[in-house]
């Protein structure tokens, strides 16, 4: 076969693969010996992603990272003991509607403030699933442990009172768009990302899904703004990526979203992904500050030839080749990239899919107006989204900021299509020393705790008072 009908029947099986993946979607946690309605609560509990934080074996002990310091997440087995054993329907039904556990209040690093719309049909199915996962006794290995005031769990009943529930429904959509809105809203809780929040860690409804900042990373913007958003990619365009985590030469789901799409979105059916991206083309365009240029694939590198990508022996090959013939010395950005970068991604770009090292052209992070997803992903690398995929090291220790700048430069100009790119060594050093500000209430929450007490101490104090009067005037 020439190398074109072999590109042709690679396309083909591609096609064949994503389709047959998308028909009978391989859900790990479905089994015959289920009944019908434990194999559906299989699903719901993808679709809500349970296991990013619960764990593949639900057994909980992952922290989440919160402003107030880790909160982990909690064993829910079936086992007696340190899981859920015990729980009723209702008990369960209270987790996700209210944040409210048969032993205390919940933190909101459970998502009950998008869970609380789940119907109480799919609570039914989640409920009789959960009971089929096997028992781990054991408890995880660490609790949570925030400081004061935080540690008084019934300080969320206020919380809740003004951020539960997160989303409201919208008016004037199709019946595929609501089962879309169900999803993203509900059991996705795509906004815990994608949504900014206010003062008091809620989500910020005026900005819903118009970005977020998120540890290292950043959320963005999902609306249909077109400078800013979603809003040129096609409803394809976004099933395809929720399916796998790519879309070629624009977008790639790295950090959380790989997480997100390789635990949850892949095993979505076609028509709920469906539903997902034409909600998304319905909701309001909301233009954030991150502007992204369009991707101009005239301006992109082209592979150095049909089969590269594939080849690993040739790749190195090419490398040391271009290493060799680079201009401008070992400290020009290209000699940089070569260096530090192209072992993984490819001289120009392309990446190795056989490894699975992502292919980095065209995509969005290296074409945003702000060079901070950029420079994060140098500095601190990727981990994984799974066991089993790579990682990227993070380069803070052998790259000082002038050369991640050269080398972030060098990737937005010649694989991101940017006529012209400025980061500058002070934008490295900003980027690599900024803390996610902290929302005023969590800052001024300790303040805000003592106040009360004060108040509810000199309430207390005028209460006595009154009782000790009125004893004094019937007797
Ligand atoms: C974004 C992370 C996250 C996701 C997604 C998530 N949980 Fe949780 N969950 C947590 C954390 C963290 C806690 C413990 C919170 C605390 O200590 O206040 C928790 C607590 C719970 C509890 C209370 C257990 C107890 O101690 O009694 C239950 C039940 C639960 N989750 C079920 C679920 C189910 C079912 C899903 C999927 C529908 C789910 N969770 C999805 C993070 C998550
Ligand atoms: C755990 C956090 C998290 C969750 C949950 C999440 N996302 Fe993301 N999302 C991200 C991050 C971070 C990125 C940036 C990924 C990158 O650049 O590699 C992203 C990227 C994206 C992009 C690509 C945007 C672009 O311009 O390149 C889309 C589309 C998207 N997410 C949609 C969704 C949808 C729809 C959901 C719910 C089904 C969702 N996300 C849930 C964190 C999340
Ligand atoms: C050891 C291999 C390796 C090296 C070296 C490496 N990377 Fe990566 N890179 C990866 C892998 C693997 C991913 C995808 C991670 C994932 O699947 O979540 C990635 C992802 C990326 C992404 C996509 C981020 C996103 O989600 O949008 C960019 C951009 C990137 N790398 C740039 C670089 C640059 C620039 C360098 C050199 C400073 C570099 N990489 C060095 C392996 C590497």
């Amino acid at each position: 076969m020439k190398p074109f009908s072999i590109m042709l029947s690679m396309l083909a099986m591609g096609v064949i693969s994503s389709t047959a993946m998308a028909e009978g979607i391989m859900l790990p946690n479905v089994s015959p010996a289920n009944s019908d309605l434990a194999n559906r609560g299989a699903y719901i509990a993808r679709s809500a992603d349970c296991v990013a934080c619960h764990g593949e074996n639900y057994a909980g002990g992952s922290p989440i990272a919160t402003p107030m310091g880790d909160i982990y997440s909690t064993n829910i087995t079936p086992s007696k003991r340190y899981g859920i054993g015990n729980y009723t329907k209702s008990d369960l039904k209270n987790v996700l509607h209210k944040g409210r556990a048969p032993d205390g209040m919940l933190y909101p690093a459970m998502p009950y403030p998008s869970f609380s719309g789940m119907t109480d049909n799919d609570i039914d199915a989640l409920f009789a699933y959960l009971q089929t996962v096997p028992a781990v006794d054991e408890a995880p290995e660490y609790e949570t442990k925030l400081p004061f005031p935080f540690n008084f769990r019934i300080l969320m009943v206020g919380w809740n009172a003004i951020n539960v529930p997160s989303t409201e429904k919208r008016d004037g959509l199709t019946k595929v768009q609501q089962r879309g809105e169900y999803l993203v809203n509900n059991l996705e809780h795509c906004g815990t990302c994608h949504t900014p929040r206010n003062s008091t860690m809620g989500f910020n409804k005026q900005k819903y899904l118009s970005g977020a900042p998120l540890g290292n990373w950043h959320a963005p913007n999902i609306t249909p703004d077109k400078s800013s958003g979603i809003g040129s990619w096609s409803e394809q365009d976004i099933v395809t990526y929720l399916r796998t985590g790519e879309l070629d030469q624009r977008a790639y789901a790295g950090g959380p979203m790989g997480e997100a799409v390789a635990h949850s979105t892949r095993y979505l059916k076609d028509e709920d992904l469906g539903a997902i991206a034409s909600y998304l083309k319905a909701v309001p365009a909301i233009q954030a500050d991150d502007k992204v240029t369009p991707v101009d694939v005239s301006r992109l590198p082209k592979p150095i030839n049909e089969s590269i990508t594939h080849d690993l022996i040739a790749q190195i090959d090419y490398l040391e080749q271009a290493k060799a013939s680079v201009a401008g010395g070992s400290n020009s950005p290209e000699a940089l990239y070569l260096a530090a970068c192209g072992s993984c991604h490819g001289i120009n770009g392309y990446g190795q899919p056989d490894a699975r090292y992502a292919p980095i052209v065209g995509l969005s992070s290296i074409r945003r107006e702000k060079p901070d997803a950029l420079v994060n992903v140098i500095v601190h690398g990727v981990d994984g989204a799974t066991n089993t995929s790579p990682k990227m090291p993070g380069f803070s220790e052998d790259l000082n900021a002038e050369q991640i700048a050269g080398i972030a430069n060098y990737v937005r100009v010649n694989f991101g299509g940017l006529k012209d790119s400025n980061v500058s060594v002070a934008d490295v050093d900003r980027i690599m020393t900024t803390k996610p500000a902290q929302p005023f209430l969590i800052k001024y929450a300790g303040i805000l705790a003592g106040l009360g007490i004060i108040v509810a101490l000199l309430l207390l104090g005028l209460l006595v008072r009154w009782l000790l009067r009125r004893k004094s005037h019937t007797y």
